[in-house]
């Protein structure tokens, strides 16, 4: 039990705001107090009573552990049987189309045309590496399934953390080349918005005026222009938000991998990745981005917290966000939480967090083990309570998180359009949950995946912000409209309640 607790950590971490000047890891109950000295001893002996009792509920807590969804309880299996085109293919499409940009960008990777899988195979040429020999196979790491690494005893039903076992270190990863075989096609987007679709009065959106027979077309995964946000208007009519510095923009032009967040409205914490938990060279080689308006800039500098003059605070790269696209500030964060491949257009991976959990994990890592391990291009967590869309609805209302009329337009709206109830009974049930719990989303930039952010993005958009009641509808319609194109969508379970606070933990073995 012990070296569970001992190995045991968590990826990312959900602060209470009373912990966010704390060490940023919820479960390290048993903080020492600083004037341990002058403590009485029966003070002393009350507090160690105290956390001999919190610890016994830590381990016993632990100790359940849930078993990991493999791929055939998400009826992903079958869908490994299609296209024949490897990553491969799409790698070289992608770095040739972001050729012509990297000459004038500060590359963050000496070997960007290479892609990913050069720049790590180039660390076995780096001085530091140590573990040239090995670095020659996709995976080093020992391949046991995730089946396999959890007893069947301390499998659990309920929804406690799940351990998962990451790789131990970036030395033995590497980027598998034909990891899955994507569908293939290109997407481009709607830059500038027609004259004739605007509507009058005259008034420019950020996501364009997508008409319905566009947003049916949209599913169709084909060559095709796309509605995806950044949308300007017609002959230099100006900019519908979300505007960043020149500067800003050529340094996210360079990222290859990025682990982004934002925080507008000045609604949170700054909350920093544990540093010592990340490689040096997930360090120099992976942009952490932090999404900022400036409201929330000057709170951050006013409390002390002021970007160097690279413009870091930490590991964050701090993108100042002007001219803020929605006065909804939830809606407006859904711009960097499911567009992140547009905004760094070099990139090949994201990783989104949400501004309330703390990374605790190497970037690279959390690759490995929720996109390549699985075979996965797209990874987000199911909802810790609810599976059915209709219960999201029922409890959005409740806790009044949004316009009712709104939510109820929405609602019926898919339901018109085909969304049934999870039914957890139905053997071919397409995902294990129809609500996710988006607080972390890891994503390869495939074009199935990146199809699949636009088309959220755009409910998100067209309908509330609430992005939960949206992402089964888009999911199912996206799947139906290209019965023989498979997406890689790995939901995966990780979130849970403790101690009265929504903790949202992935423990390391
Ligand atoms: C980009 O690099 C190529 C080859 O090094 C060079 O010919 C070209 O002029 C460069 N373009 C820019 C915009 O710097
Ligand atoms: C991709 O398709 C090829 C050819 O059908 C097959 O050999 C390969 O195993 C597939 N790869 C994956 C990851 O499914
Ligand atoms: C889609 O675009 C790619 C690249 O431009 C092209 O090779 C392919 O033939 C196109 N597919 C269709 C169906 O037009
Ligand atoms: C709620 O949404 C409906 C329909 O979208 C809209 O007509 C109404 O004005 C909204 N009410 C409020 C208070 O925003
Ligand atoms: C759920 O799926 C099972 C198995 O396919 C089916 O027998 C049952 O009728 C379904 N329930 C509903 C409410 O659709």
């Amino acid at each position: 039990m012990a070296s569970i607790h001992q190995r045991g950590d968590v990826i990312v971490s959900v602060g209470s705001k009373s912990n966010e000047k704390g060490d940023g890891v919820p479960l390290r109950v048993a903080r020492r107090p600083r004037k341990f000295g002058s403590i009485s001893r029966q003070r002393l002996s009350v507090w160690l009573l105290f956390i001999g009792a919190v610890f016994f509920m830590y381990m016993s807590f632990f100790s359940v552990k849930v078993h990991f969804h493999g791929e055939k309880e998400y009826g992903m299996s079958s869908l490994f049987s299609v296209p024949k085109r490897g990553l491969e293919g799409y790698v070289t499409q992608s770095s040739s189309a972001t050729r012509e940009k990297e000459n004038g960008t500060s590359s963050l990777f000496s070997v960007p045309k290479r892609g990913l899988e050069g720049y790590i195979n180039q660390r076995t040429s780096s001085p530091t590496s140590r573990k040239e020999d090995v670095i020659s196979s996709v995976f080093n790491v020992p391949k046991r399934g995730i089946e396999s690494n959890i007893p069947p005893k301390r499998r659990s039903p309920k929804h406690y953390p799940c351990d998962i076992e990451l790789a131990k270190s970036v030395e033995y990863i590497l980027e598998p080349k034909d990891y899955l075989n994507i569908t293939h096609f290109e997407v481009d987007y709607v830059e500038k918005e027609e004259e004739s679709l605007l509507a009058s009065p005259y008034k420019l959106r950020f996501a364009g005026h997508q008409t319905l027979e566009a947003r049916e077309r949209s599913f169709i995964a084909i060559n095709q222009s796309l509605h995806c946000g950044f949308v300007k208007g017609p002959n230099g009519m100006g900019s519908t938000g979300f505007d960043l510095d020149e500067k800003d923009q050529k340094f996210m032009k360079s990222c290859v991998v990025v682990v982004s967040s934002c925080i507008f409205g000045s609604s949170d914490f700054l909350r920093r990745p544990t540093s010592k938990l990340i490689s040096e060279f997930s360090k120099t080689h992976v942009c952490f981005v932090m999404f900022l308006d400036e409201e929330t800039l000057q709170k951050l500098l006013s409390e002390g917290n002021v970007p160097d003059d690279r413009g870091f605070i930490g590991l964050w790269r701090i993108v100042v966000v002007r001219n803020l696209p929605y006065e909804d500030m939830r809606r407006t964060g859904k711009v960097p939480k499911l567009l992140a491949h547009r905004l760094f257009p070099s990139s090949r991976y994201s990783i989104w967090l949400d501004s309330k959990m703390r990374l605790n994990a190497d970037p690279l890592l959390i690759l490995e083990y929720f996109l390549w391990r699985t075979k996965s291009e797209y990874a987000i967590s199911k909802h810790y309570d609810r599976q059915c869309v209709w219960e999201e609805v029922l409890q959005n209302k409740r806790l009044n998180k949004y316009n009712h009329t709104a939510i109820d337009e929405q609602f019926q709206f898919y339901q018109s359009d085909g969304l049934t109830k999870f039914n957890s009974s139905d053997p071919h049930i397409p995902l294990p949950s129809y609500v996710p719990e988006g607080s972390l989303i890891i994503r390869a930039h495939t074009p199935m995946s990146n199809l699949f952010s636009c088309l959220w993005f755009n409910e998100v958009d067209r309908f509330t912000s609430r992005d939960q009641l949206s992402f089964a509808y888009t999911f199912l319609k996206l799947k139906q409209s290209n019965p023989d194109k498979p997406f890689f969508l790995n939901m995966f379970k990780a979130v849970t309640e403790w101690n009265g606070v929504w903790k949202f933990m992935i423990s390391l073995l």
